[in-house]
């Protein structure tokens, strides 16, 4: 059984189906990426997954349980969790201070029942803030000020706000987005180090060819909100289907 699955999922807007039946699958400790041109329903699926959006039709099903429609602080105890943008930075807030807020957000959930041990829950929000900055190499600047990180760095601290839930399943939505070429690099590093260390399943949404080529497992094309190709960097690129749809029949 995968640890994660959709089957079937769909989601209109009005008359737009902006993701059509589609059956994806994610493998524990892999990290899949999906690729598609612009408008082809990455992130409508991502968002629908994580709960963000609520689909019209079809299921998610993670780690065996059924999580179709959940509200995304519901799916984060299930150990799904997804990478915002810089709006879940809190800027007036220092870094670790950041990390931590996500921590005890994450541990209320789960020890909403038993208030007697507080202690205990800020220890360990304390022990998981102090691992997440060091995987996200920010335990240098955890007195900083968000707001007074330079933007690689805040994109870091993103990451490290979504692992403060210590989730299995990572989503990242466009990591590199306007960033510069060295931010990317250190950034592609950062996903392949958070893997084997943290031993996180990783998805991808991903622009750049390069990257997903140098660190996917497996690759998901969209088009149309359809997946046309579903296969190894290898095959992907060698696949017509894709080469057409991505980049109007240009060789990738
Ligand atoms: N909230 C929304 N309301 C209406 N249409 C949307 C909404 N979000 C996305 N869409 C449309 O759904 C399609 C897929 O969008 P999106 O998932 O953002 O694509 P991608 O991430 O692959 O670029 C696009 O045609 C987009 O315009
Ligand atoms: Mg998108």
């Amino acid at each position: 059984m995968s640890l994660l699955e959709t089957e079937e999922l769909t989601k209109q807007f009005g008359g737009l189906t902006a993701v059509d039946h589609v059956n994806f699958e994610v493998d524990r400790g892999e990290t899949r990426a999906v690729i598609g041109p612009n408008g082809a329903g990455k992130s409508t699926l991502i968002n629908c997954i994580t709960g963000m959006l609520e689909p019209t039709s079809g299921r998610v099903i993670f780690d065996e349980q059924d999580i179709t429609g959940m509200e995304p602080h519901v799916a984060v105890q299930t150990g799904i969790s997804k990478s915002f943008q810089t709006a879940s930075i809190f800027p007036n807030m220092t870094v670790k201070e950041n990390v931590e807020l996500a921590a005890l957000a994450a541990e209320h959930g789960s020890f909403q029942l038993n208030f007697m041990r507080k202690r205990e829950t800020l220890d360990e929000v304390h022990r998981i803030s102090e691992r997440m900055l060091d995987a996200v190499e920010l335990l240098g600047r955890r007195e900083e000020t968000a707001a007074s990180l330079p933007y690689g760095d805040k994109r870091r601290l993103e990451i490290g706000i979504a692992l403060a839930s210590e989730p299995d399943l990572l989503f990242m939505d466009e990591p590199t987005a306007g960033m510069s070429p060295e931010e990317t690099d250190a950034t592609v590093d950062l996903v392949e180090r958070l893997q084997d260390e943290l031993g996180l399943t990783i998805v991808l949404v991903e622009h750049d060819m390069e990257i997903i080529f140098r660190i996917a497992d497996r690759i998901a094309v969209l088009n149309r909100g359809s997946v046309i190709a579903d296969a190894t960097p290898d095959e992907v690129r060698g696949n017509e289907d894709v080469q057409e749809a991505y980049l109007g029949g240009v060789e990738l």
